[in-house]
C-alpha cells in the first residue's frame, strides 16, 4: 500500500464524480473567473486530471488560444483525453508531466493554474521553479489548494471521524499547505497577491455532492491503514449517509494568485 492517494484507474473514476458536482462546478467557475484569461491566451494546467479544469479553460481563451495539461498519472490522462471539448474553444493538448519537470520551454505561457495538486507534492520549491520558468515575464499564476484542518462534519460518532480524518490526512503530502503557501510563492519569486477562500458547504445528506462524493474516496483510502478494517468503515459511511437533514460539512479550499514579474 503506497503513503498518498494513489490516482489509479478507480480513484481517477472517484476524483471524476466528485469533481462533476455543482460544488466543484462552481469551483472551477470561479478559478476561470479569477484567471481573466483573454482569448488567444496560452495555459498550463499542472496536475489537469480528470480534464474538467482544462475544457473550461479552453473555452475561455477560445479558438485562437492554446491550452495544455500535464499529470504523471496515466488514469487520469486518458479520461482528460477522452473529454470532448467544446466548438469554439481552443485546442487542449495532455502530456505526461511532473510538476517539477514541466516538459515545455522556458516562457511558453500566459497563465498557469495548478488546483488541487500541490498538496500532493512534497518538493514544492521544485514545482513553483518549473512553473515560474515556464510563464512568460508577466504571465500568471493561479494555486488552489485545501486546509484540511478547516474540515467541519458531523458525525453522530465524533470521535471515530476525528480518528477517520487524521488517517484521511496521510493522503496528501501537506494536507494544510495553504498556510505557507504564500511564504513559499514570493521565495519562488512570484509577486503574491493576498489570497481568498472558497468554502465547500453542503448541509443535508445528498449523494451528488462534494461530501457524498468524497464519502467513497476517503473510505476507499482509509480501510486497512492505522487498523481500519472494512466493517468499521463502513459503520461510518452509514452514519454520514444517514443523517439526512442533520448532515453538515464545510471546508475551505484557498486561491492564491501571483504574477511573474516583468
Ligand atoms: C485531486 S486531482 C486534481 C486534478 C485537477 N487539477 C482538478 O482540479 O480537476 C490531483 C491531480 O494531481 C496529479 N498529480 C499529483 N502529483 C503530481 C505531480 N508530481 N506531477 C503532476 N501531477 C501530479 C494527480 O495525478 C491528479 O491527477
Amino acid at each position: 500500500m503506497t503513503a498518498m492517494l494513489e490516482f489509479d484507474v478507480e480513484a481517477a473514476r472517484q476524483v471524476e464524480a466528485v469533481y462533476l458536482t455543482a460544488d466543484v462546478v462552481q469551483q472551477r467557475r470561479e478559478v476561470v473567473r479569477l484567471l481573466a484569461l483573454a482569448a488567444g491566451e496560452a495555459v498550463l494546467d499542472i496536475g489537469s486530471g480528470p480534464g474538467l479544469l482544462a475544457t473550461d479553460l479552453a473555452r475561455a481563451v477560445g479558438s485562437t488560444g492554446r491550452v495544455c495539461g500535464i499529470d504523471v498519472s496515466d488514469s487520469m490522462l486518458a479520461l482528460a483525453r477522452g473529454r470532448a471539448v467544446l466548438a469554439g474553444s481552443a485546442p487542449v493538448e495532455y502530456r505526461h508531466g511532473g510538476v517539477d519537470a514541466v516538459p515545455y520551454p522556458d516562457g511558453s505561457f500566459d497563465a498557469a493554474v495548478s488546483t488541487q495538486v500541490l498538496e500532493y507534492v512534497a518538493d514544492i520549491r521544485a514545482a513553483l521553479a518549473e512553473a515560474l520558468r515556464v510563464l512568460r515575464p508577466g504571465g500568471r499564476m493561479l494555486v488552489l489548494d485545501t486546509d484540511w484542518s478547516s474540515i467541519v462534519w458531523h458525525s453522530t460518532d465524533p470521535e471515530r471521524m476525528r480518528r477517520i480524518l487524521l488517517t484521511w490526512e496521510q493522503h496528501l503530502a501537506d494536507p494544510f499547505l495553504p498556510r505557507t503557501l504564500g511564504r513559499q510563492l514570493r521565495r519562488a519569486g512570484f509577486d503574491v497577491a493576498p489570497p481568498q477562500v472558497l468554502t465547500l458547504l453542503n448541509v443535508g445528506y445528498e449523494a451528488a455532492t462534494y461530501s457524498g462524493q468524497l464519502i467513497p474516496i476517503v473510505a476507499r483510502f482509509v480501510t486497512g491503514r492505522d487498523g481500519w478494517t472494512a466493517a468499521d468503515v463502513d459503520g461510518w459511511v452509514e452514519d454520514l449517509q444517514t443523517l439526512g437533514p442533520d448532515s453538515f460539512f464545510s471546508l475551505n479550499r484557498y486561491v492564491f494568485c501571483a504574477t511573474k514579474p516583468q
